[in-house]
């Protein structure tokens, strides 16, 4: 039976997931992040190296370091992770379409990155199998949210990044570009269609009316009780309602260093002098006069 230890992200909100077979064994890390003051632009590691402790003080060998897509909310420390543990970076093969899109919005240079995946060790693609240890993980392709996300099953567990949050925190925004409420809608009734005692590990928790932090739910549980998209909502209605919301969502506080770091692979931009690094904040001059 494969065990899972979570890691919660407070300043993100976001849970890390470490999963593995046996004490000794293998592993895979989803999702990690790196810490960072947009205020200051200070960045370091602390929350990554808690994980870089667990793994050691359990004698893991890191497989595979998995992103279930690019996210716009936090630094990725996929990067750091490898650099520190080793094993296999992957993300979905839809990441070249992120990385097209975004590098024209920050105007990055072709010499900079090519939008081809390359900056990660794998590519992954809907059905695609990887293991670590004893144990494999079928990917399933979950867009929506966004164009690139997956879900990763491990036996009866559903990793289902942004696809899916708590019942009682609905879904998330769909309108980044490459996101669309009708694609989540039906990725969502493809994780709702697993096994109803699937377990869902989602990567936000918010905390909805201030209860008490929770990141996993059943298939069964989602079905009846998630508020954006219960059994009773239809396609049009989860549309409708998605789209309502996201048009008085502000942007994320960390949309633009992340998106830059995160297409990246959870790299800096190159440093431009003196091994300093900037990201960029692209002007909106539509409001100038
Ligand atoms: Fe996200």
């Amino acid at each position: 039976m494969v065990n899972i230890k979570a890691f919660y992200h407070s300043c993100s909100s976001t849970i890390s997931y470490i999963v593995f077979d046996q004490l000794g064994g293998h592993a895979i890390i989803i999702d990690s992040v790196l810490d960072f003051s947009l205020q200051s632009g200070k960045i370091w590691s602390e929350f990554a190296d808690n994980q870089i402790a667990f793994i050691k003080d359990n004698q893991l060998t890191v497989d595979w370091i998995l992103e279930t897509h690019a996210h716009a909310d936090h630094l990725s420390a996929a990067h750091y992770l490898k650099s520190q543990l080793g094993g296999q970076t992957a993300v979905s093969a839809g990441i070249t379409n992120v990385q097209h899109t975004f590098k024209q919005i920050f105007n990055i240079s072709d010499q900079e990155l090519l939008a081809n995946g390359d900056i990660f060790d794998v590519l992954l693609r809907n059905e695609q199998v990887i293991n670590f240890g004893q144990q494999s993980v079928l990917v399933l392709a979950t867009p929506g949210h966004t164009n690139d996300s997956l879900t990763y099953l491990v036996e009866d567990h559903a990793f289902v990044g942004d696809t899916l949050f708590m019942p009682d925190g609905g879904t998330a925004r769909c309108d980044f570009p490459g996101g669309d409420a009708g694609t989540l809608y039906d990725s969502i009734k493809l994780i709702h269609n697993l096994a109803e005692g699937t377990k869902l590990w989602v990567c936000h928790d918010y905390q909805p009316n201030g209860r008490v932090l929770n990141y996993t739910t059943t298939v069964a549980e989602s079905k009846r009780d998630n508020i954006h998209i219960h059994s009773k909502i239809s396609k049009a209605e989860f549309i409708q309602l998605r789209q309502n919301r996201d048009k008085d969502l502000a942007v994320p506080k960390l949309l633009f260093p992340s998106i830059q770091v995160n297409i990246r692979g959870g790299q800096l931009p190159n440093a431009e002098k003196s091994e300093q690094a900037f990201l960029k904040i692209p002007i909106d001059q539509s409001l100038f006069c």
